[in-house]
């Protein structure tokens, strides 16, 4: 469905990431997990085309590779980025409406309800300033905001940054939920733990290279995975 090739960053002299080559299946929840700085934030950049890249990056037999952010936007490759990236000064029901900026405004209403629902903290707090939400409440308002755009991928960037495993958990169900729609999931983290027991396929950056790649089961009975990643 999405599928990356021999996919290249760099910032001037600095090589970010050195020729990744990944998939994500239809359905599929993928992981991508790797330390601070492996370059996990500037795979999901290259894909959205935020970052300049080389390589080869096509969604559904559609080449990607030339596309501005606002076109993969369009065909529903939707970025969560790391940090949230809310605007803090608007409410919730402002942040909700601008993800639906592309979406006939006929069913804005209808999509806002839906999110109700699915988040119903965001209804409680729909007239709220974004930016006075806890950690937890912005990473689902994040969420929303970008399923409001209707997406067929969602990249999710460190969704567990600064959040209590409470919190953690809650955010795995609400993947588990937005996947069980059919919608496919690319999740960036360092949280290896979190990544392994929700995706079906995962991948291991290091120093802008995947290393390691397979499903959950099998890396996590791999010995450089549990002494790195897994602290066991
Ligand atoms: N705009 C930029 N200019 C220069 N170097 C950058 C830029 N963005 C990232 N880098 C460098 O590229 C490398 C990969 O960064 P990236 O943000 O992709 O990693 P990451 O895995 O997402 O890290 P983190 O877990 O800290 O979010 C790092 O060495 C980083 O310092
Ligand atoms: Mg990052």
């Amino acid at each position: 469905m999405l599928s990356l090739e021999d996919v290249r960053v760099s910032y001037g002299g600095v090589q970010a990431v050195r020729g990744v080559s990944m998939k994500v299946e239809p359905g599929q929840v993928v992981g991508l997990v790797g330390a601070n700085g492996a370059g996990k934030t500037s795979v999901l950049n290259a894909i959205s085309s935020l970052v300049p890249r080389t390589g080869r990056v096509s969604f559904e037999g559609k080449d990607f590779t030339r596309s501005s952010t606002a076109e993969i936007v369009r065909h529903g490759v939707i970025q969560v980025a790391q940090g949230r990236q809310l605007f803090p000064d608007m409410t919730v029901l402002e942040n909700l409406e601008l993800g639906a900026f592309l979406q006939p405004p006929q069913q804005v209403k209808g999509g806002i309800e839906k999110m109700f629902v699915q988040f119903p903290v965001l209804k409680e707090r729909a007239a709220q300033q974004a930016g006075t939400l806890s950690g937890g409440e912005q990473q689902m308002l994040a969420m929303a905001r970008a399923l409001m755009g209707r997406p067929r991928v969602l990249l999710v960037d460190e969704p567990c940054l600064g959040l209590s495993p409470k919190m953690v958990s809650v955010l795995g169900n609400v993947i588990r939920q937005i996947n069980a729609e059919g919608i496919s999931v690319l999740v960036v983290e360092q949280n290896t733990a979190f990544v392994f027991g929700l995706a079906h396929y995962a991948y291991v950056i290091e120093n802008g290279s995947v290393v390691l790649e397979g499903e959950p089961a099998q890396l996590q009975r791999d010995d450089r995975v549990r002494s790195a990643y897994l602290g066991i």
